[in-house]
């Protein structure tokens, strides 16, 4: 708590030193008091300067998914209003899951620093290697009908895509339903679970990966990072910050106007569209060219015979 206040102050004054005096009046404990809480601060990995006459002043924070730094000042409605953190997770699916039973409000978020168990989309699994990714699940209460539950996995596809375009200046293209490319590879993937009864979905578990600081040596063959793509390293606290910004921006576009307009903004991303393309689902293939999404977020694809399909999960390969 008193640590909390004195980051708080140091925070408001970026660039600035703040005298132990002011730090001690208003936390309300003795100058040396602050000292060593500006110890442990550093210990926790938080740079802070110290000069003599004139005071601290925050210099960095530590490169961790903590729920202080994430929500600080966090400029959203529903999303991050509750942040539950972890060193080390099987899943933060199986966490958020278990929350969300348990009557967790719609918005709170779980992270991880490393996943043992990360899972991806069609059985996979996600590579999570400690602090060097975004591992992120939020719970959500979408009063929607079944069939409509892919919108909110490509509306978080374009959240997590605005993000990028953010904070890293990198357009990602979408690959049908929802994986972030640079440049053919995978940056980042989504997740998402549902727990529903008979045609109402109770929750739904958005996941979202992102590979930020993943080198090359760490990740699959087909997928990159955005340090690798950006050629630096990049600050997983402000992306992961602007991940949740976004996705309730999103969210609360949905929710006031339904999915066209994000339905739009995806289009705007889907890089593949118009090409030719090869879709594995289910145990068949279907060739053709990716014409569009439906209403109810299928890939809608004209084979060869000249009939339009749409094809509701699977993986896009794209042939040229
Ligand atoms: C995919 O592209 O296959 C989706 C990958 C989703 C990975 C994220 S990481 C956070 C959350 N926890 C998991 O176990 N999976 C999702």
């Amino acid at each position: 708590m008193m640590e909390e206040t004195i980051l708080d102050a140091l925070r408001t004054r970026p660039g600035e030193y703040v005298s132990g005096e002011e730090l001690s009046r208003s936390v309300g404990v003795s100058r040396t008091a602050i000292w060593k809480e500006i110890q442990h601060l550093r210990a926790e990995g938080y740079r802070i300067l110290a000069q003599p006459h004139a005071g601290y002043q925050l210099a960095g924070i530590p490169d961790r998914l903590t729920p202080q730094e994430l929500g600080w000042d966090l400029k959203t409605r529903r999303i991050g209003r509750r942040i539950y953190a972890y060193d080390a997770t099987d899943s933060t699916m199986d966490i958020a899951h278990r929350l969300a039973g348990a009557g967790e409000p719609e918005g709170s978020v779980v992270v991880a620093e490393r996943q043992s168990r990360g899972r991806g989309r069609l059985g996979r699994s996600w590579l999570s290697p400690k602090g060097k990714g975004i591992y992120i699940s939020v719970i959500l209460r979408p009063t929607v009908q079944l069939q409509t539950v892919p919108l909110v996995t490509l509306m978080a596809a374009v959240a997590a895509a605005r993000a990028v375009e953010r904070e890293t200046g990198l357009r990602p293209g979408i690959k049908w339903p929802n994986d972030l490319m640079l440049g053919g590879k995978k940056i980042a993937g989504i997740l998402t679970e549902l727990n529903a009864e008979l045609n109402r979905a109770r929750y739904v578990i958005i996941g979202i990966g992102m590979n930020v600081n993943t080198p090359k040596t760490q990740l699959p063959a087909r997928a990159t990072s955005l340090a690798e793509e950006k050629g630096g390293r990049l600050d997983r606290v402000s992306l992961a910050r602007a991940l949740l910004v976004e996705v309730d921006r999103a969210y609360a576009e949905f929710l006031s106007e339904g999915f066209d307009g994000i339905l739009e903004a995806w289009r705007g991303f889907a890089s593949f569209l118009g090409r030719r393309i090869r879709v594995v689902a289910e145990g068949r293939t279907v060739d053709g060219q990716a014409v569009d999404v439906d209403s109810n977020g299928a890939l809608l694809v004209r084979t060869d015979n000249g009939f339009v399909e749409p094809v509701a999960a699977g993986e896009v390969l794209v042939v040229r």
